[in-house]
């Protein structure tokens, strides 16, 4: 750029297309061209959600999704956005969407491609109604190798997480910034509403390994398991418990105005495993929520584990499907993961306690 400015699209076409050392360019052809196109689908969402009330797409669309939530106007609006914005391409196989029961397959009358998007289009919607942070998520994946463009299904969304080639969030703030990784690394851009360009402005993105600041819906605390009520106990305990330090607590209910935060000072975001609907195994979606934030979590030297596993490693049984999350600084993270071995091996001395035992009245019952 002349101004010496790294806009969106000469980042990617610079990272992606004229990258000989990047090796294999067959691997990402059009990925470029399709990242543009999901970087318009959230200048349109982020110009929708800054008419406010007075973009008539405010309060509920009477409709329930596939989670049996209640959709907002809002929920619907966005969808269709990244829909319209992305399925015309010709780089497309299907998309994927939390507002969306199934796989949505490219409309025949458009040429298709072998990639796989998947989205959610709003998260936080709940802070909507309060001019609170949202935002959106997306995850790209390649159609297995030998499958059909025309023929994919449930099937070829269903892989772990480390197979992603990019992954990516808008948050809608203050200002408008998408943060996406191809996997070197991850980077911030602006968006400079009056032109119309996201402008890189935060270049290769470094989560700091130590952090004295956690997230986490403490309501739920009565549904946790153990180790997750050990490690938050501990933190509230502060100077004078273990830790010896004191440390903070924020709940914004927007994962992506979490991950945000950690992305840019460090910090733990956890929606642990807990027994308050005991049939899902968590409250975020892998496909289109913990993958991508984990990608791109990992790409700035973070963590993110299911507490048993890493999230990037869990292969998906469900398109919808749920999973515990705890990602953010590597060093708390690893804490965490820790205690639930110790938990797992009986290892866990304060927490086998009789107040702790899987007996005790003060624990959820996990063996349903
Ligand atoms: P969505 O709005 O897409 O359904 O996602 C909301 C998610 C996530 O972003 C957030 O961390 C969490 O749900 C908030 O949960 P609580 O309602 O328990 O605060
Ligand atoms: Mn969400
Ligand atoms: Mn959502």
């Amino acid at each position: 750029m002349q101004d010496g400015r790294t806009t969106l699209s000469k980042f990617l076409i610079d990272t992606l297309d004229r990258q000989p050392s990047s090796g294999n360019a067959a691997a990402t052809a059009g990925l470029s061209a399709l990242l543009i196109d999901v970087a318009a689908a959230i200048k349109s969402i982020s110009a929708m959600l800054t008419k406010g009330s007075l973009g008539g797409n405010y309060g509920s669309a009477q409709t329930i999704n596939t989670h049996g939530e209640e959709q907002k106007k809002l929920d619907v609006a966005t969808n269709e956005v990244f829909v319209q914005q992305c399925e015309w391409d010709g780089l497309l196989a299907a998309m994927v969407s939390e507002e969306m029961e199934d796989v949505y397959a490219i409309p025949s009358d458009y040429p298709r491609g072998d990639y796989l998007l998947a989205f959610d289009p709003l998260d936080g919607s709940s802070n909507i109604d309060i001019n609170g942070v949202v935002g959106s998520i997306f995850s790209v994946l390649r159609t297995p190798q030998g499958e059909a463009q025309d023929a994919v299904g449930e099937a070829a969304f269903l892989r772990p997480g480390y197979e992603q080639v990019a992954a990516g969030y808008a948050v809608y703030g203050p200002s408008t910034m998408l943060v996406l990784s191809v996997g070197n690394g991850t980077h911030g851009f602006t968006l400079e509403r009056d032109i119309g360009n996201f402008v890189l402005t935060h270049s290769n993105i470094r989560i700091p390994e130590d952090t004295v600041e956690f997230a986490i819906n403490a309501s739920n605390e009565r549904f946790w398991e153990p180790p997750v009520r050990r490690y938050v106990q501990e933190c509230k305990d502060g100077r004078t418990g273990c830790r010896e330090q004191d440390f903070n607590m924020r709940w914004i209910a927007s994962m992506v105005a979490e991950v945000h935060r950690i992305l840019m000072r460090g910090g733990v975001f956890m929606y642990p495993r807990d027994s308050k609907t005991p049939a899902m195994e968590g409250r975020l979606r892998l496909l289109y929520e913990a993958n991508p934030m984990s990608f791109l979590v990992e790409q700035a030297g973070g963590l993110a584990t299911t507490g048993r596993e890493r999230i990037l490693d869990v292969r998906p049984h469900a398109l919808h499907g749920r999973v515990p999350v705890i990602l953010g600084s590597k060093n708390e993270v690893e804490r965490i993961a820790r205690y639930h071995g110790e938990y797992d091996r009986g290892e866990d001395k304060p927490y086998t306690s009789p107040l702790f035992s899987p007996r005790s009245l003060f624990l959820p019952d996990f063996s349903a």
